[in-house]
């Protein structure tokens, strides 16, 4: 075996060349790896070797381009300098799959001549995850080998598929044993050589080339809501037409012009950004690899409540049995049933069977008895927000669980550390702040309390993956990190309605700028009567004049807005009314308020939040902060998140805008420290860390 470079050995096998690309940890195409393929290819072509064999080490082909080298200068051979030279090796090349093939390295992949590989492995182009589109030829070579509905679906939605599928679509021509990649791929390459198969170029094929122009409208218009305000998804549909409507090389400048476009673009940075974050937010800079793992093979969930039932749906879904405490038969029954309700939706959508719903409903074991808990490695506690109650059930989880059983709670608003004083371990109590519904938000955010122990904390974030979660460690303070930002937000909000803004016109910018919804949509969606009581109401908020109103949101037919029978929601001329009552009071005139405007002001309330959280250290780093909002609230992912937002406009462009905002509209504008520091410094939260 001869190394071509640190990344890549060619070694000659009889007369088979097999070409091996090792670069941990996923072998990403690095100006190395490229320069190595690139070497021994030609290399292999001077040799006596008939066909050549590119497989990869380690626990992966290729999975794409290396997204840290973008946006820095162009080194060594380009992708499309290797994929040519491969395309044009006079001796068949093929490709050996397992892990993933993705993006570029599927990418290089389809300009091998022929594919094996292993029943586990997966192949995609997710570069749209990443606001780009698959830029070395992906977007024309696929759909000219699976047809084009089938790769629009994959790479607009950036699908990993897996091999056997890619079998059935051709995608992959043969495949190889599990565990027998190699030795299969060197038989394959020999037959391939044997039978004298000719080198074939996938950009040659094009009978599968066939669809009009309604195909595309159709598409278009049947994701129009899951792709609104995405760049990527369009622009990788304008190269598939380009495939179908021109020759190779004209989809090939197409997909190049649009590539680069996106490259450049904001959408991509800030994908890109969350891409690192969602993979940083698991590293506790005081929690080293090697810190204990307590093993979690069974939990308590207490509380079958929404949240509690959703909870235990997480841990069912893993596989780990879970033992659901309640006061009564009735609500164990009503949670049970809630449970199973969308178990079964899953399995009418197709997402597993019956059978299934079976098996993980038979994870879920029904108590009244907290003594049931004393053997269970983890419980969660998740009944309502109440201190004296969480302080009660702590202390008798004390007296009933076993020693080194973690015991985790679930609230989103009470102090953990009092929570955790209630026991006499409060190293072993920790908050596991789900997001509703807890079946289906992404995010936990795990808080340590004070006493929180280490081991303990490596050990919720890792049950958190397991659980199939985002996680991000924060620390304990109202709110937490999400919340905290979201009441600043409101607060905003309701200063702009306090001086005239319609609360439609601050939902309307808020939907343009990529939430779902609005906060005042929210807000009906919730009940606006949330911690507001009759006898204490004195007409002296808006939102207190709405109750009094009986406008309490959709559950009362009306709120901020007018609803009909289907639940659709028109703006209120009582609200209006109620609104121009309040500004008028404050002394405010009457004016327009641009989406940009209303947009500018909730994000700046948001960002100066998060500066605060940072400076008192209850999030690790701005970009937990990003993954918090994109993965709890919705925030649109194009956006990054809010600190990315921020440092999009320039830190000293924020200070600035929130020191005019403070001298026009309040103290409460004042920019935070961290904000004021870094701007001065000329650096960004990420700059910070
Ligand atoms: N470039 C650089 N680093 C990468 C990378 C890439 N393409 N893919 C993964 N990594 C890094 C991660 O940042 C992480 O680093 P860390 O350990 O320092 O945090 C490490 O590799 C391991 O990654 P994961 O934690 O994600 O490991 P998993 O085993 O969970 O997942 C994976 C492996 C499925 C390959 C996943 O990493 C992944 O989806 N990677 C991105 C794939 C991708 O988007 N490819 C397209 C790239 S763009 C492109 O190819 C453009 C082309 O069209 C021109």
């Amino acid at each position: 075996m001869a190394a071509i470079n640190e990344a890549t050995d060619l070694a000659i096998d009889g007369d088979i060349a097999v070409v091996t690309v090792a670069s941990p940890p996923v072998n990403a195409l690095s100006s190395t790896v490229r320069a190595g393929i690139n070497t021994a290819v030609k290399q292999a072509n001077e040799s006596e070797a008939a066909a050549i064999v590119l497989i990869c080490a380690g626990r992966t082909f290729i999975a794409g381009a290396d997204i840290t080298e973008f946006g820095g200068a162009a080194k060594g051979p380009s992708l499309r300098d290797v994929q040519d030279t491969l395309e044009n090796s006079a001796i068949p090349v093929v490709a050996a799959i397992h892990g993933t093939a993705l993006g570029g390295g599927l990418e290089l992949a389809l300009c091998a001549h022929y594919r094996i590989a292993v029943p586990s492995a997966k192949c995609g182009l997710p570069e749209v995850n990443l606001g780009l589109l698959p830029g070395a030829g992906g977007t024309q070579r696929l759909p000219r080998i699976v047809g084009v509905e089938k790769a629009l679906q994959m790479i607009a939605f950036g699908d990993h598929v897996p091999a056997a599928e890619c079998h059935e679509m051709g995608l992959v021509d043969e495949m190889a044993v599990e565990g027998q990649l190699l030795g299969d791929a060197v038989a394959y390459a020999r037959r391939i050589v044997a039978e004298d198969r000719p080198l074939a170029r996938v950009s040659n094929l094009n009978d599968k080339l066939i669809a009009d122009a309604q195909v595309f409208a159709d598409f278009r218009a049947a994701n129009a809501k899951k792709f609104r305000g995405f760049e990527a998804p369009q622009a990788i549909i304008t190269c598939v037409e380009a495939a179908v409507n021109g020759s190779f090389d004209d989809g090939m400048t197409v997909e190049r012009e649009l590539f680069t476009a996106l490259m450049a673009g904001n959408q991509s940075k800030a994908q890109r950004h969350l891409f690192f974050a969602e993979r940083q937010a698991w590293k506790i800079p005081d929690v080293p690899k090697d810190t204990e793992l307590i093993p979690v093979e069974s939990v308590g969930i207490i509380g079958a409540g929404t949240m509690g039932g959703g909870i235990a749906m997480n841990y069912a879904n893993a596989g780990i049995p879970v033992t659901l405490i309640e006061t009564s038969q009735e609500a164990i029954d009503r949670g049970l049933s809630v449970v199973r309700a969308n178990y079964e939706r899953s399995a009418k959508r197709g997402r597993f069977s019956m059978d299934e719903v079976e098996v993980r409903m038979g994870r879920i074991t029904p108590s009244l008895d907290m003594n049931d808990l004393a053997e269970v490695d983890m419980v969660v506690e998740a009944v309502f927000e109440r201190m004296d109650v969480k302080k009660d059930i702590f202390g008798r989880l004390d007296q009933i669980c076993k020693p080194g059983a973690i015991l985790a709670t679930n609230t989103s608003a009470l102090n953990i550390d009092e929570i955790a004083d209630a026991t006499t371990r409060p190293e072993w109590v920790i908050g596991m702040h789900f997001f509703s519904p807890a079946n289906v938000m992404k995010l936990v955010e795990v808080v340590r309390a004070e006493k929180t122990s280490i081991p303990v904390i490596n050990t919720t974030m890792q049950i958190s993956k397991r659980i199939g979660k985002v996680a991000t460690l924060v620390r304990v303070c109202p709110g937490f990190v999400g919340n905290r930002i979201l009441a600043a937000r409101r607060r905003v909000a309701d200063n702009l309605i306090n001086q005239g803004a319609m609360p439609w016109e601050i939902d309307k910018a808020m939907f343009d700028f990529g939430f779902a919804m609005g906060p005042f949509q929210m807000s009906d969606l919730a009940g606006l009567d949330l911690g507001w009581v009759k006898e204490e109401s004195s007409s002296s908020t808006i939102r207190e004049c709405l109750c009094e109103l009986d406008r309490r949101g959709q559950k009362s037919g009306a709120g901020y807005y007018d609803y009909d029978e289907n639940r659709t929601a028109t703006p209120s001329s009582i609200t209006e009314e109620i609104v121009r009552r309040f500004a008028a009071q404050a002394g405010f005139e009457p004016r327009d308020w641009t989406a940009d405007e209303i947009v500018e002001r909730l994000v700046l309330g948001m960002v100066n939040e998060g500066a605060k959280i940072l400076e008192e250290g209850m999030a690790i780093r701005s970009s937990d902060i990003d993954v918090i909002w994109v993965h709890g609230y919705n925030w649109p992912r194009y956006w990054g998140g809010p600190m990315f937002w921020a440092d999009l406009q320039g830190l000293d462009t924020v200070a600035a805008r929130l020191n005019e905002l403070a001298a026009s509209d309040g103290d409460h504008w004042k920019p935070a420290g961290l904000i004021t520091q870094l701007a001065a410094e000329g650096k960004s939260f990420s700059d910070a860390g």
